[in-house]
């Protein structure tokens, strides 16, 4: 079983923190939405928002896992062009940094006048930094803006991750859903599905048989070849009136 990460592909334990994660902070995000809808009288007033907040520790303490564990392995550098690798480099930092971001303001909400905030009931973490001039609503605006940015940024990077899939028809995704076998990837840029799918458009187009050897380079040079051995121009059209001038001479 391949649990680390190797240079060009996600290991076992990079691809269950990623997709932990991502389901934990659409579903906190639903549920923060939902739950400040709620009026007192509502069965779920109470229970809704302890869930959050407990829920919410659990994406802090996994995302403290993941960036030791990204520490610890090697970083498989992302495909494509050049400015799509740097971007996603850089969404992939922004993601780590508005994800602590949240819960850091989740944290200063609910500690706001000194309570602890309680995790599934079962151990607390202690109030820190309280008593602030408007401490609770500032806050609560700030953890709803990133919120909102944290999950936007997550839509792009969806759509992104599809098109390197759909379009790009390259390993990204796939290497995301399971590991890949180190033998499987090539250098960043270059991948075995779009190289693969490019080579066979090209020989469709040409109505050439896919055996290997058979590519434009080598039947260009076997014509160049035959035209010099007869002699002959290698211009096209060339050839007949050339013929045609030696017959008549
Ligand atoms: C990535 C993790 C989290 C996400 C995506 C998230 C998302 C949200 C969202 C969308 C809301 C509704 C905001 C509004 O419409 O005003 C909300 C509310 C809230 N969240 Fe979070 N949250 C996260 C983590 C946390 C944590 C760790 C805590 C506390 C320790 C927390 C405490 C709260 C509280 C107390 C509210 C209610 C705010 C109010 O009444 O205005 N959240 N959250
Ligand atoms: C809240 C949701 C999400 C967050 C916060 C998130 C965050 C991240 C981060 C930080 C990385 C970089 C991992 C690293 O190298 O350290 C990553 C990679 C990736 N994510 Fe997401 N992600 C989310 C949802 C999704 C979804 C829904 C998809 C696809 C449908 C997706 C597809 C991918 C893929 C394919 C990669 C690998 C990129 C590459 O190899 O260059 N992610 N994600």
């Amino acid at each position: 079983m391949q649990w680390r990460n190797h240079p060009h592909g996600y290991g076992l334990v990079s691809i269950t923190l990623h997709w932990l994660m991502a389901l934990l902070i659409f579903g906190l995000f639903a549920l923060g939405k939902y739950m400040v809808s709620l009026d007192y009288y509502h069965p779920w007033y109470q229970a809704a928002p302890d869930l959050h907040r407990s829920l919410g520790v659990a994406v802090a303490l996994l995302l403290v896992l993941r960036l030791a564990w990204r520490l610890a392995n090697p970083r498989p550098q992302p495909m494509g062009k050049i400015w799509e690798r740097r971007i996603a480099l850089w969404v992939h930092r922004l993601f780590y940094l508005l994800t602590a971001a949240v819960v850091v303001a989740g944290y200063l909400i609910t500690t706001a006048d000194g309570q602890p905030v309680v995790v599934f009931g079962r151990f607390e973490l202690p109030a820190t930094l309280h008593g602030l001039e408007n401490q609770a609503d500032l806050a609560g605006q700030w953890h709803d803006g990133l919120a909102i940015t944290l999950v936007s940024l997550a839509g792009l990077h969806t759509l992104a991750a599809l098109k390197h899939h759909f379009i790009d028809r390259d390993d990204t995704l796939i290497r995301m859903l399971r590991p890949l076998p180190p033998s499987r990837s090539a250098a960043p840029g270059a991948n075995n599905r779009s190289l693969k799918a490019t080579r066979l458009a090209d020989q469709k187009k040409q109505g050439r048989s896919a055996a290997p050897g058979a590519n434009n380079r080598s039947l260009k040079a076997i014509r160049l070849v035959d035209q010099r051995k007869q002699g002959r121009s290698a211009a096209p059209g060339a050839n007949d009136t050339h013929q045609r001038k030696q017959q008549e001479e």
